[in-house]
């Protein structure tokens, strides 16, 4: 039987200060910048699940609701959500904080999938994930939708086999 780990677990919290290096023209935080590290923060969270080296396999929509100001200081945490057998559904939660005035405010939240290696770089099997918050549930659950719908965007999933979208896009069977 594989092992079962908690999303607890995997949590990562990472703290950066936005310097001037990070900026654009605007002097906000460049979107690419914030991608580094969202990715940086959900490999840390997909080897401490796996006990293992991942890849990047695929990045969900990203939108950025407010600007991150030079001088604010981010935090991004992140946890393993799902596991399915090589792969690993990760969500990032992107915080800022104006730290004179103490102004806090959610910046976006995304989900990356990794996938568990071995020294040949082939995908290797990770621990399932057991949530254990109300939270956690419902993320877990809605899980296995998210992955169909980026095995179809990237090309490796037909939409008629995708059971779990069925009823979203009224798919008829094949
Ligand atoms: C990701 C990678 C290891 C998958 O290898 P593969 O030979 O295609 O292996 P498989 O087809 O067996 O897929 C392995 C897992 O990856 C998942 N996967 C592959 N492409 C995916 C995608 N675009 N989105 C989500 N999951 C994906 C599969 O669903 C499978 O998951 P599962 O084992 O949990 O069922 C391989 O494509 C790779 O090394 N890519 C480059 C990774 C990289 O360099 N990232 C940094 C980008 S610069």
């Amino acid at each position: 039987m594989r092992k079962k780990k908690f999303p607890r677990e995997s949590f990562v919290s990472m703290t950066e200060l936005v310097l001037p290096n990070d900026t654009n023209t605007l002097n906000n935080l460049m979107g690419g910048r914030l991608m580094h590290w969202m990715d940086i923060v959900s490999a840390i969270a997909g080897q401490k699940h796996s006990n293992s080296t991942v890849v990047t396999a695929s990045v969900d929509n990203i939108s950025f609701k407010h600007p991150i100001r030079l001088g604010n200081v981010v935090t991004l945490k992140a946890k393993v959500t799902r596991a399915f057998n090589s792969s690993m559904e990760i969500r990032i939660d992107v915080e800022a904080e104006d730290v004179p005035t103490g102004h806090k405010f959610e910046s976006n939240a995304a989900y990356f999938t990794f996938v568990a290696i071995d020294q040949n770089g082939k995908p290797i099997n990770v621990p399932e994930v057991e949530p254990e918050t109300e939270e956690e549930k419902e993320v877990y659950n809605g899980a296995l939708r998210r992955r169909q719908l980026r095995l179809i965007l990237g090309g490796r999933m037909k939409p008629q086999e995708a059971n779990e979208l069925r009823s979203i896009f009224d798919i008829k069977e094949a």
